[in-house]
């Protein structure tokens, strides 16, 4: 009696698991549903959602990264006349891609971008790898891209997570774990992966990123109209606001940039490519002068740099009164711009009506603009 009673207690608590593991499965197929209903009724026309070529797909899931999809738009369409194909691109001066990718920030994947292209085209006849393992060979491509190309093009079911789906799965399922730590790197990853429907992996990986960005926004998400109301444990907790959860960054560094912007009186100025691992490896820029601090005219007149370039007595004038702060991820710099009035100088090379074919940061083009505008 005492031993039938103990096996039905034990039946009965195994049958509870059993039902919550049921439960649990049942509100994850409803999540992938809703979700890819709710894209097919809301998603944004995209020019690259009306192709599987895998050339275009890496180039905007590329262009993507970091980028709102209104700017990311106009860049793929100049990317896609000027490259119709992986060959293309491969063909093209490292400069002219740069050039085309200016404003667009994160110069690296520009060049990466470059790298890839001639190694396919080089080394794979142009034939795009179509496994997410062998995508992640490809130089600037990760995780996040390899899942996206692989899903999309290929049907692989390999779930994207990017800043967008993280937002979703950790307001839907409440999760409190950093998002940029690596456990929480690994725990969403592993989410997603179970969430993702494996007869359309491409369409789910789609409609959770367009979920996030439209409907589940950072700020103001659309509670009110959401089709997963019912089951939103954030909203449930009125949690919302504090998820997904984001360990903190890194101290900001701040950097001062005085910029020596020389005018010859035959119209030449001084440009140089930026050498090394920096973050506009390959850009060109005006003289630069770092400083520790913000510097005054003496400074600049009396610093090395200065009277190396120009040995005889020269007078500056800075053209920003207010320093200019463009912000990086984890740098902010502050900018000066000094105009060099000289007569001649033989290290002045570039024309300035030339200047627009060199690639330069958006820090200097924007520079140009309002300099050509007031001179
Ligand atoms: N963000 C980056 N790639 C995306 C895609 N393919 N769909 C929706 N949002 C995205």
């Amino acid at each position: 009696m005492i031993i039938n009673r103990f096996r039905k207690r034990k039946d009965l608590k195994l049958s509870i698991n059993y039902n919550v593991i049921l439960q649990n499965q049942f509100k994850m197929m409803q999540f992938s549903k809703t979700l890819i209903y709710w894209y097919l009724q809301n998603k944004r026309e995209l020019p690259w959602r009306t192709t599987k070529n895998p050339y275009f797909i890496w180039l905007s899931e590329i262009m993507l990264q970091q980028t709102r999809v209104a700017q990311g738009l106009v860049y793929y369409l100049k990317f896609t006349e000027t490259f119709p194909t992986v060959f293309d691109l491969a063909n093209a001066d490292e400069s002219m891609v740069l050039k085309l990718w200016q404003g667009l920030g994160y110069y690296s994947r520009a060049r990466n971008l470059h790298f890839s292209a001639k190694y396919i085209a080089e080394n794979l006849g142009g034939k795009f790898p179509s496994t997410y393992n062998d995508l992640l060979q490809l130089k600037g491509v990760g995780d996040y891209t390899a899942s996206a190309i692989a899903s999309i093009c290929f049907d692989e079911a390999t779930a994207v997570v990017d800043g967008n789906v993280y937002r979703v799965l950790a307001r839907y399922f409440g999760i409190k774990t950093p998002i940029n730590a690596s456990k929480g790197i690994k725990e969403f990853k592993k989410l997603a992966q179970t969430l993702i429907d494996t007869s359309q992996p491409g369409v789910f990986n789609q409609a959770i990123m367009d979920f996030g960005a439209l409907h589940c926004k950072p700020q103001n998400p659309l509670c009110e109209t959401c089709p997963l109301v019912d089951s939103c444990i954030a909203l449930e907790k009125k949690i919302i606001k504090e998820l997904p959860v984001k360990e903190k960054k890194l101290r900001v560094r701040n950097r001062f940039f005085n910029y020596l912007v020389v005018v010859t009186e035959d119209d030449k100025t001084i440009l140089t490519e930026r050498k090394g691992k920096g973050i506009w490896q390959g850009l060109y820029q005006f003289p630069l002068l770092e400083s520790s601090k913000k510097l005054n005219e003496k400074d600049v007149i009396l610093s090395e740099e200065f009277t190396q370039l120009f040995p005889t007595e020269t007078t500056i004038s800075l053209f920003n009164t207010n320093e200019i702060v463009h912000k990086l991820s984890h740098q902010h710099l502050y900018t000066s711009f000094w105009i060099v009035k000289i007569s001649r100088l033989s290290a002045a090379k570039i024309s300035w009506k030339n200047i627009q074919k060199y690639p330069v940061p958006v820090l200097i083009a924007n520079f140009l603009t309002k300099f050509e505008a007031t001179n």
